[in-house]
C-alpha cells in the first residue's frame, strides 16, 4: 500500500498555518535530535501548524501546546499513534492506543511487570549483561555503540521479563527495526504482521505449559470477567516491545554520543557519583526524542487554531523541555537550556509522556540508564566518536542514531 506524500489542504486550515514539514526528516548532522526540534520551533514556523506531508497533519511546537495536547486525552485521542493514519496497526497496542475509561483496566494488567521488585530483578539482569558486554568490548579499543551495546541492554531486559528465549534475539531486533525505523512506510505493516505471529507464537505455548512469567499471567489475566482475547494479548505484548526497546537503546545512544563529545561531564560523573540521579535526570531532558501522535477525537480550538475531528497532531516531546523565551521556565535563556548542567536546580521534562498515557517503565528506564553509566564509565572512562564517522538521525516514533563508532585507548 502506497501512502499519498503530499495532500490537499482542508479548507479549515488557514493558509498561514501552514509549512512544509516532514517529521520523518530532520536535519541533524551532528546527531543532535533535540537541538534539532529547537531549531524548528525557532525556525519562524507558527507554533501550531499544518504539514501536507505523510497524509497531511498538524505539528505543535510550543511545549504549552505539547502538554495540553498530552494531558487532554478526551480531545487528543491515542487510537493513532503515527502519522499517516493508514500506518496504524489495524490491532491496537495496548494501552497505548486505548483511551480512557478501558485504558485504566487494560494498564493495570501490565503494571504488576513494573512493580519496584520487579525492575530490582530485571535490573540484575541488565547490570550483569552489561558489565559482561563492557568487559568484552574494553580490550578491542573501539565499537559500534548502538549494534554492540545499546541494542543489547534493553533486548536482554526485555527477553527476560517476558521469559523468552535467547536464540530470538535476532528475530526481535529485525521486527522492532522494521516498524520503528521502517526504510518506507509501508514496511510498518510488515512488522506489525511479524510481529503478531510471533507474540501469539508465544501465547499458543505458554497456553498449553503455563509458568509463572509474564505471558502465562497475561493469558490468565481477566478483564470485565472474561478472558482476554487474542486481539487483546497480541496488544499487550507488543507494547512491551516496542516501548521498551528501541526507546531505551536510542536515549544510551544519544547519551554517549554526548560524552564522547565531553570529557569534562565524563569526568565530573566519575568524581561526582552522589550526583547520578540529577545527571540522569538532565540526560533525559535533554536527549528526549519522542515525536507522539494523536487524533482529533472532536473537534476544537487550540492556540487560536479550530481543529477538526479527525485530524491527527504531532506532539514532540523533546518541545516541552527546552522553554523558550516567552514561556518563562526557571532554568535560564533558550540557549541554556540546551547544554547538559548536572546542577539545575529543578529539572522538568516531558521525555516520559504526560497525562494517562505517561511511560510505565519510566523507572526501569531510568535503572538501565544508570548501570550503563556506572557500567561503562567505570571500564571504559575516555572514549571518543571514530574519525570521520559520519552521523546521523532517522526518525521514526523515537528519533535514533542509527551508528555510533567509538574509540578508546586500551587501558595496559
Ligand atoms: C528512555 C526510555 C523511554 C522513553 C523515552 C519512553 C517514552 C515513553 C513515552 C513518551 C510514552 C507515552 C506514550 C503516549 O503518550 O502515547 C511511553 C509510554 C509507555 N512506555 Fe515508555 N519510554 C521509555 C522506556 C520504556 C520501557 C523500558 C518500558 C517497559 C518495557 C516502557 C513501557 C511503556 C508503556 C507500556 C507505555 C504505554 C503506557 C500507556 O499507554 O498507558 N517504556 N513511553
Amino acid at each position: 500500500m502506497l501512502y499519498p506524500s503530499r495532500t490537499d489542504i482542508p479548507d479549515h486550515v488557514p493558509p498561514e498555518r501552514i509549512a512544509d514539514y516532514d517529521t520523518f526528516h530532520v536535519d541533524a548532522p551532528d546527531g543532535d535530535f533535540a537541538a534539532a526540534m529547537v531549531r524548528l520551533r525557532d525556525s519562524g514556523v507558527p507554533d501550531l501548524f499544518w504539514t501536507q506531508r505523510n497524509g497531511g497533519h498538524w505539528v505543535a511546537t510550543s511545549g504549552a501546546l505539547v502538554r495540553h495536547i498530552l494531558e487532554h486525552g478526551e480531545t487528543f485521542s491515542n487510537r493513532a499513534m503515527r502519522v499517516p493514519k493508514q500506518a496504524n496497526p489495524a490491532v491496537p497496542i495496548i494501552p497505548l492506543m486505548i483511551d480512557p475509561p478501558d485504558h485504566a483496566h487494560y494498564r493495570r494488567l501490565l503494571s504488576r511487570a513494573m512493580t519496584p521488585a520487579e525492575v530490582k530483578k530485571l535490573a540484575v539482569v541488565a547490570r550483569e549483561l552489561s558489565i559482561g558486554l563492557i568487559e568484552e568490548l574494553e580490550p578491542k579499543g573501539q565499537c559500534e555503540f548502538v549494534a554492540d551495546f545499546a541494542q543489547q541492554m534493553p533486548i536482554a531486559v526485555f527477553m527476560s521479563m517476558l521469559d523468552l528465549p535467547p536464540e530470538d534475539r535476532p528475530v526481535i531486533l529485525a521486527i522492532v527495526g522494521r516498524i520503528i525505523r521502517p526504510d518506507v512506510p509501508e514496511m510498518r505493516h510488515k512488522g506489525f504482521a511479524d510481529l503478531a505471529d510471533y507474540t501469539m507464537a508465544k501465547v499458543r505455548g505458554r497456553r498449553a505449559a503455563p509458568a509463572g512469567d509474564l505471558i502465562s499471567q497475561l493469558t490468565r489475566a481477566e478483564i470485565d470477567g472474561r478472558p482476554l482475547r487474542d486481539d487483546e494479548l497480541q496488544g499487550l505484548m507488543s507494547v512491551l516491545m516496542l516501548a521498551g526497546l528501541d526507546t531505551v537503546a536510542s536515549m544510551l545512544t544519544f547519551i554517549t554520543r554526548f560524552l564522547a563529545l565531553n570529557p569534562a561531564h565524563r569526568d565530573d560523573l566519575r568524581a561526582r557519583p552522589a550526583i547520578m540521579t540529577e545527571a540522569i535526570e538532565e540526560f533525559l531532558r535533554r536527549m528526549a526524542m519522542v515525536n507522539l501522535t494523536r487524533e482529533l477525537a472532536e473537534d476544537t480550538v487550540l492556540g487560536g487554531v479550530t481543529l477538526k475531528q479527525g485530524d491527527l497532531i504531532v506532539a514532540p516531546t523533546a518541545l516541552c523541555n527546552f522553554p523558550n523565551d516567552g514561556e518563562g521556565g526557571e532554568g535560564g535563556a533558550a540557549d541554556d537550556w540546551l547544554k547538559v548542567n548536572f546542577n539545575r536546580p529543578r529539572i522538568v521534562h516531558a521525555t516520559f509522556g504526560a497525562g494517562a498515557h505517561y511511560c510505565m517503565g519510566s523507572s526501569l528506564a531510568r535503572a538501565e540508564i544508570r548501570i550503563y553509566l556506572e557500567e561503562w564509565l567505570t571500564r571504559i572512562p575516555d572514549f571518543a566518536i571514530a574519525e570521520g564517522a559520519a552521523l546521523e538521525v532517522k526518525v521514526g516514533a523515537a528519533a535514533m542514531i542509527p551508528s555510533l563508532p567509538l574509540v578508546w585507548k586500551v587501558r595496559g
